[in-house]
């Protein structure tokens, strides 16, 4: 299949990319290198022997979009694109809505207008809200508690709405969980601006040094251990989840949302743990006050994926801490 990636040079998209190159696939990638830059692409390039296609350009930029659809045959669109930080978010809605659910929306009408109607739109477990039990099922009610969750709910909507209102469209929703880890080459892997608002970063920057302790936030938590427990998730596993959505989306109606998670919930306190003992590093930390906004605990019933597109995840907690690690410890500056 030919396949443009938005969003291709970040970090789910870049691992995502190359499990497609592997997979067969031919790939174009939009991104305006907002939070990413071009070598992600090119050591990708070197551990597939094969160059995606790269243009630079915003997911805004309709006559951009309208460009590149008419040059191209695509089969089908894998929509990373968009800001991702909850607190910015919050101090900066309009940046949010404008990128997140304006720039889907052009996306999707330029799409149309070329006639590709197959995408696969990155959502995330945050439309969940608080859950009120566990696991999590896709049919779950649905809310969110800052802009950048509204934003995904949103495009949810308007994907939904648009497959109501056209037959055409196939439209996978991924809702991923808590995304971790790196390529098993070490080659690349999450490089996080600024301070990471993220665990899995945070815990590898303090590891390599560079970072003094890790604020674990709250322990007080209805959780095994009071610290918080999520459903970490390799990204290596959530690109083959990309590539199984996009093989399936021939033989599905509509939209359907999908749970890209283990269905294992882990505390800050193992994964801190699991880290030391895997990498025999020290990861120093300290108790801190609860971060606004966090939630006790949240995994994925992924039972949906697994009968359905035939996905599961395969890595354990053992591979996603050593990867992390082994794309941490050789790049201690990421990309720079
Ligand atoms: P990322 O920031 O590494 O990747 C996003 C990419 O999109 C970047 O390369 C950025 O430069 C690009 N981009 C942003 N706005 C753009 C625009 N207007 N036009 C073109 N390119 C643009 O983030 P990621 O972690 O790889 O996340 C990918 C997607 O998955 C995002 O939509 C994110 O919201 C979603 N998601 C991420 C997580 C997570 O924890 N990482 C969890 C759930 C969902
Ligand atoms: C995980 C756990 C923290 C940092 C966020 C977004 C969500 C999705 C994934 C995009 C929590 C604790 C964290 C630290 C800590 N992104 N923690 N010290 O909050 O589950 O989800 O990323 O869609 O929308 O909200 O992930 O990695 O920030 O936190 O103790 O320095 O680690 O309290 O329990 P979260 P996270």
């Amino acid at each position: 299949m030919k396949v443009l990636i938005t969003g291709g040079a970040g970090y789910i998209g870049s691992h995502t990319v190359l499990c497609l190159h592997e997979a067969g696939h031919d790939v174009v990638v939009l991104d305006n290198l907002s939070n990413s830059s071009v070598e992600s692409l090119k050591r990708v390039g070197e551990l597939t022997n094969k160059c995606a296609q790269f243009i630079e350009g915003d997911i805004r930029d309709e006559q951009l979009l309208n460009r590149i659809f008419n040059e191209h045959a695509f089969d089908a669109v894998i929509h990373f694109a968009g800001l991702k930080a909850v607190g910015e978010s919050v101090a900066r809605p309009d940046l949010y809505y404008d990128n997140n659910v304006n720039g889907s929306m052009v996306l999707m009408r330029a799409m149309k207008a070329a006639g590709v109607m197959r995408l696969v739109f990155s959502s995330s477990a945050t439309v969940y809200g608080d859950p009120a039990s566990l696991p999590i099922t896709e049919d779950f009610p649905l809310s969110a508690t800052n802009p950048y969750g509204w934003s995904k709910l949103m495009v949810e909507q308007v994907c939904r709405d648009a497959a109501v209102a056209d037959e055409n469209w196939q439209i996978a929703l991924l809702r991923y969980f808590n995304p971790v880890g790196a390529h098993e080459s070490g080659r690349i892997g999450e490089d996080p601006n600024d301070i990471p608002n993220n665990l899995m970063p945070f815990i590898s920057q303090v590891a390599v040094g560079k970072r003094a302790e890790l604020s674990v936030f709250g322990d007080d938590y209805d959780t095994h251990d009071g610290t918080g427990v999520r459903d970490y998730i390799h990204v290596m596993d959530l690109a083959r989840g990309h590539l199984a959505a996009l093989n399936y989306l021939p033989k599905q109606k509509g939209c359907e949302a999908y749970n890209l998670g283990t269905g294992n919930g882990y505390s800050v306190l193992d994964m801190v743990k699991a880290f030391e003992t895997q990498n025999q590093v020290p990861v120093p930390y300290r108790i801190a006050p609860r971060r606004p906004g966090d939630i006790a605990a949240c995994y994925a019933n992924a039972g949906k994926a697994e009968q359905v597109l035939g996905w599961t995840a395969t890595m354990t907690q053992d591979d996603m801490v050593r990867d992390t690690w082994r794309w941490q410890s050789h790049n201690p500056n990421g990309y720079k």
